[in-house]
């Protein structure tokens, strides 16, 4: 299916995100041929104009991207800029014409994607700013407005926001976006257990022994440590991007793909997640924080080191959590989920751990059966079971088969980005956040979010390791260890 044509406005256009991610995404999707007519209009502060916006963008994405001089030349050629003093809403007059000549020129119908790529102090401001000048209404053509995370900064922020936009904009026309909702991986997840007969059977509390997820990053703060100090890996990863794998994993099937069905076994899960106790925040959960360290012959700084940080920071840059979902299908079954900066490795990845047999049948323990799905990189599912040692007697070992998602060839796999811009522009609102899940999910956290403002333990863990120790002997107590996921696929059987 084909987006209609349309007018992507994206305010934050001088930022990061806009080059680093949207522009290189909406490349693609028009080098794919995915779009149909389009003009994209950057909207910021910094005095730039078309040409020099134009010129930004083409570098960047030379930078970046496997480009032709033709095809850059053709979607440069349609990227414009207007300057906009965005917390003033008489500024945003300027926008009327710019958005009138370009609704005529790729006759867009009054199509139009906004995107809020701003510091979230702006997300309430825009929707009203536009609403000024009527430029949500959707007499002419549908208006819709992407939101980037942060959607709140706890519970009570997130339905402020809520009430802020929906002033000027209804919950149709919201897009909160989750990159990891937009992976190819975390929506193959679905796939694989929605349209095969073997798993749904085992996926409960009477097969299921506990789940691991694990997102980790090699990375530091890098140059965001004055953004990330006000957020840490609670807000940045987990209350996010962690939650919503974690529902895809827990989530009953839904009648059918859709928004609104797909979206309620989302929020069914949020809600179910078993509210943390003080005894929970004390005993099963680990924040930590990196410290300098030697990775490969090279000095690495600790976090209270990192540039934006201030020295006595009580940020974590990662986190380990133990929780539960209270339902029929999970009663009982530990969820271990971890994410952190400065870890070994970037590898995000689920851990289905299976129970044993009733009766070991021979005198060894057989290995334990699980099954991993890499969500990045290398993406891939491998099943981990025992078979007879070749030789005397019954000693089983672990084999594994898999399943490489690059091995399905042929296959053009959208980035995230592409993907979740693509599905704004057709009105697919399935893999954005709803706000019934995200204040589910703020409500879950927010005892984490009062354990570390009583001062609650920061451990600290070297920086190139898998978090602190702590962090190990909370998975200890069941009598189980961490995956250390580096090498997915077995070389040799
Ligand atoms: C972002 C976080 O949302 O996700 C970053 O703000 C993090 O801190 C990033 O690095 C991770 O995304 P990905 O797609 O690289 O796993």
């Amino acid at each position: 299916m084909q987006t209609d044509n349309n007018c992507i406005v994206i305010f934050g256009a001088s930022g990061d995100l806009t080059h680093r991610k949207l522009i290189p995404a909406l490349y693609n999707l028009f080098k794919f041929g995915r779009l149909n007519q389009f003009s994209v209009l950057g909207v910021a502060r910094s005095e730039l104009n078309d040409d020099t916006f134009r010129e930004k963008m083409r570098k960047a994405l030379l930078q970046t991207e496997d480009t032709t001089p033709e095809t850059l030349e053709e979607f440069c050629s349609h990227l414009y800029y207007q300057a906009v003093n965005t917390s003033d809403a008489a500024d945003y007059g300027k926008l009327v014409p710019r958005l009138d000549e370009l609704h005529n020129k790729y006759q867009t119908n009054g199509n139009t994607l906004y995107y809020m790529s701003t510091p979230p102090s702006l997300y309430g401001v825009i929707p009203e700013c536009l609403a000024a000048h009527g430029l949500n209404t959707e007499e002419n053509g549908w208006k819709r407005i992407i939101v980037e995370k942060p959607f709140g900064y706890d519970e009570k922020t997130a339905k402020e926001l809520d009430i802020q936009i929906h002033r000027f904009f209804e919950e149709h026309q919201i897009y909160r976006i989750d990159h990891y909702l937009g992976k190819e991986t975390v929506q193959n997840l679905l796939v694989l257990r929605f349209s095969n007969g073997w798993f749904e059977p085992l996926w409960n509390r009477n097969f299921i022994d506990y789940v691991e997820i694990t997102g980790a990053e090699a990375i530091g703060v890098e140059e965001r440590g004055g953004y990330y100090d006000g957020s840490g890996a609670m807000r940045d990863m987990f209350q996010n991007h962690l939650l919503q794998v974690l529902a895809m994993v827990a989530m009953e099937p839904p009648a059918i793909i859709n928004a609104n069905s797909m979206r309620d076994e989302v929020a069914k899960v949020m809600h179910s997640l078993r509210p943390l106790t003080q005894d929970d925040v004390e005993h099963n959960l680990v924040l930590g924080q990196y410290t300098a360290a030697e990775i490969d012959g090279k000095e690495v700084k600790g976090y209270l080191q990192e540039k934006g940080v201030p020295a006595n920071s009580r940020t974590e840059t990662f986190m380990a959590l133990r929780c539960e979902i209270e339902n029929w299908r999970w009663a009982g079954v530990p969820f271990y989920v971890r994410t952190g900066k400065r870890l070994p490795a970037r590898v995000t990845e689920i851990v289905i751990h299976f129970k044993t047999t009733p009766h070991p049948v021979f005198s060894q323990n057989a290995p334990e059966n699980k099954l991993i799905i890499r969500i990045q990189p290398d993406e891939a599912i491998s099943m981990r079971f025992g078979l007879k040692k070749p030789g005397a007697g019954f000693e089983a070992k672990e084999v594994s088969m898999d399943f490489r998602y690059a091995d399905l060839a042929g296959a053009q796999v959208l980035t995230a980005y592409e993907r979740l811009l693509l599905d704004a522009m057709k009105g697919d609102a399935t893999l954005f956040a709803r706000t019934d899940a995200v204040h589910a999910a703020w409500k879950f956290v927010q005892p984490i979010l009062d354990y570390k403002a009583n001062g609650g333990r920061i451990h600290e863990y070297e920086a190139g390791t898998w978090g602190p120790v702590a962090a190990d002997k909370l998975i200890a107590k069941q009598g189980k260890v961490w995956r250390k996921p580096t090498g997915l696929m077995k070389k040799k059987v």
